[in-house]
């Protein structure tokens, strides 16, 4: 009997595990992309008192080491023969400049280039699953500033744009995948999910900045599940989301740098180049 397999990034805070928690009663199998393993232990625990017979496998990744991201892939490769979505939801905020063991900035090496890699490795697999769907948890911080050379090691550093370029990476990794795939078969979403109570970005400023910082946000934030609602939306609709941005679930233009196309053209071509590939 067929299995249907849902392989995610980032699923031991924050959207991620929201979304997870209700993912888990859909798939026959979840496959739990974690650089730490104990909370992805506990996750594990956790998803198996919500549907005892989903099958929960541990998977341990850093999407800002390369090296760990082609590691985590060739495990995958071992155990599945398909997935049917995976969902890139993996991110971080860091306030301060950050090299990656790689050499690049740390943002674009988590948000980006890890994701990038991740999702070459495991592309034959979602194409060969009977969903063929990829989520790409993206942000509305692609607005915050164009794309500019040296793309993977700028050499100033600000962490507004440094995020929002990070993001607008996944949504031209997004764009690229449609493009490429869509035709056959693979259905692909970029999801904004809204500005969202979560973890993000807190693990690099002391808790009290923290703390005051999103006391300030408050009103305007949702709650993780709110968020996940808008990742959750995505897997199990395409025949609405697929192909297109959803921002908080409402299908939205990609607008400003999102649509600058020719500078996609170029970073995707970058990526490639710099990651060693032929084509995504
Ligand atoms: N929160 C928002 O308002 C908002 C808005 C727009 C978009 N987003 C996007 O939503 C996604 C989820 O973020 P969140 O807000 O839910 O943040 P979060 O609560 O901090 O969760 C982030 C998840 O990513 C994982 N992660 C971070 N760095 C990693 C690395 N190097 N390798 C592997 N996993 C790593 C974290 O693992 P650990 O548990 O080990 O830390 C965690 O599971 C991100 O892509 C973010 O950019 C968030």
């Amino acid at each position: 009997m067929y299995e249907s397999i849902l392989a995610i990034t980032g699923p031991t805070s924050g959207i991620g595990q929201a979304a997870v928690k209700v993912l888990v009663k859909q798939y026959d199998r979840v496959l739990l992309l974690c650089r730490n393993l104990t909370k992805g232990e506990a996750l594990k625990k956790a998803l198996f008192e919500i549907n005892p017979q989903a099958r929960v496998d541990l998977i341990e990744c850093d999407l800002s080491d390369l090296s760990s991201v082609k590691t985590a892939a060739a495990t995958i490769h071992k155990q599945v023969n398909h997935i049917d979505c995976l969902i890139n939801n993996a991110g971080m905020v860091s306030t301060t400049k950050r090299e990656s063991s790689d050499g690049y900035e740390l943002m674009m090496a988590t948000n980006y280039l890890g994701p990038f890699l991740l999702t070459h490795e495991l592309l034959p697999l979602v194409m060969n699953s009977e969903s063929n769907q990829v989520i790409v948890v993206s942000s509305g911080a692609y607005k915050f500033a164009p794309m500019k050379r040296p793309f993977f090691s700028p050499k100033s550093f600000n962490p507004i744009t440094g995020y929002g370029k990070s993001k607008l990476g996944t949504l031209y990794l997004a764009q690229e995948l449609h493009e490429m795939y869509s035709q056959k078969g693979l259905k692909v979403t970029a999801v904004h999910p809204g500005m969202v109570k979560t973890n993000i970005g807190r693990d690099n400023v002391s808790e009290w900045l923290g703390n005051l910082v999103f006391r300030m946000l408050d009103p305007f934030f949702v709650t993780v599940e709110e968020g996940a609602q808008s990742v959750v939306s995505a897997v199990r609709h395409p025949e609405i989301y697929a192909g297109i941005y959803s921002d908080e679930g409402t299908v939205a233009a990609v607008t400003k740098h999102g649509s600058d196309f020719q500078m996609r053209r170029l970073f995707i071509d970058a990526t490639l180049k710099e990651l060693n590939l032929i084509a995504l």
